[in-house]
């Protein structure tokens, strides 16, 4: 009358031994511990049978369906353990393996030539000076004595608002202004340096964005020996000593007199090559004495003071240290040149 009981043991051990993933073993609950599954319908089977036998078939069938249950706890134990241990070998991490490198950003070529004339420019007292990109056409024109209708703002053409008289800068001189007005009547030695803008063609040499660094100087007794120490000394920091620098005639609304600023050129030395169109000089920047109704426009008394300003493009500067070709790599974001300026 037992025997039946211990096969059914048995045999529910033996399966179990076998199950050996989570599936299988769920099916083997199934199969034996479940609703209809064949221990319960042996507990079941109790009712049927002659009151007689009743205690020791129940006494039995109660210890094995307690014993299985056990087991079954037992092997879902033992698979967990199994497969935690495998995972553990499987994704073993090796802490010997190098790091997946963290690659570091660099300076844009743009912010690498600004840096570096600012801390020429610092080592002969100038201050960075920083004035706004979006300004009014009174600032960018007016003010510096090219009045509405001037001819002279053609050279300068530039991006309009909506707003009626808020354009984007065409140059940094408008700065010039701005920092006359916030220093008179003290003395002035800044560069004002940022982005400006222009409605041109974009070519290999010409963008519609660039950076330039104005300079200012406002005192008393200053003069165009300044202006030229300044520059000349300026330009043998930045590309070298031994530089040499002359000064072309030429005119600005808001300097006078004007100067066009060129350097020997660094590729030939002066002998004339592609780069410097056979001239043998490079032309860095435009430079002058403050024109007296810009100095009276920012406050000062151009009877007492004078002054002297330049401004010259960082991105120029920078095809020529590095002898870049097209400045339209500067705002391509094109990591192939990035990259080469670490
Ligand atoms: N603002 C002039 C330009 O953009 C450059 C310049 C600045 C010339 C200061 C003279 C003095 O071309």
């Amino acid at each position: 009358m037992l025997e039946p009981l211990n096969q059914l043991e048995e045999e529910a051990r033996a399966a179990l031994e076998a199950a050996a993933d989570p599936g299988a073993l769920a099916a083997w609950r199934t199969t034996y511990l479940g609703r209809r599954g064949k221990v319960t319908e042996a507990v079941k089977a109790l009712a049927t049978l002659p009151a007689a036998e009743r205690p020791a078939y129940g006494r039995r069938v109660n210890e094995i369906k307690e014993a299985l249950e056990a087991a079954y706890e037992a092997r879902a134990e033992a698979l967990r353990q199994a497969s935690l241990a495998q995972a553990w070998v499987a994704d073993q991490v090796d802490v010997t393996l190098p790091g997946r490198p963290i690659r570091p950003g660099r300076l844009h070529p743009s912010t690498q030539t600004l840096r570096e004339i600012y801390r020429i420019f610092a080592e002969m007292g100038f201050q960075v000076y920083r004035s706004r990109d979006v300004e009014t056409d009174e600032m960018n024109f007016t003010l510096l004595n090219m009045p509405p209708h001037h001819p002279a703002r053609d050279m300068w053409d530039t991006f309009y608002t909506t707003r009626p008289g808020v354009i984007l800068r065409t140059h940094t001189s408008p700065g010039q202004i701005r920092a006359m007005r916030d220093y008179c009547p003290e003395p002035i030695r800044v560069i004002l340096p940022g982005m400006c803008y222009r409605y041109e063609q974009i070519t290999a040499r010409s963008e519609i964005m660039f950076n330039q660094v104005e300079g200012l100087a406002v005192g008393r007794n200053i003069t165009m020996a300044n202006l030229k120490g300044t520059i000349v000394d300026f330009a043998r920091r930045m590309f070298g000593e031994g530089r040499r620098v002359r000064f072309r005639a030429s005119h600005f609304p808001f300097t006078e007199p004007s100067a066009e600023v060129d350097m020997d050129c660094i590729l030939c030395g002066g002998k004339g090559c592609r780069v410097c169109k056979y001239t043998g000089w490079l032309e860095i920047m435009g430079s002058g004495m403050v024109h007296p109704v810009v100095l009276k426009n920012g406050g000062y008394d151009p009877d007492v003071y004078s002054g002297f300003a330049f401004g010259m493009g960082p991105e120029r500067i920078a095809m020529l240290k590095h002898g870049i070709e097209d400045i339209r790599y500067f705002w391509a974001n094109d990591l192939r040149f990035l990259q080469q300026f670490g």
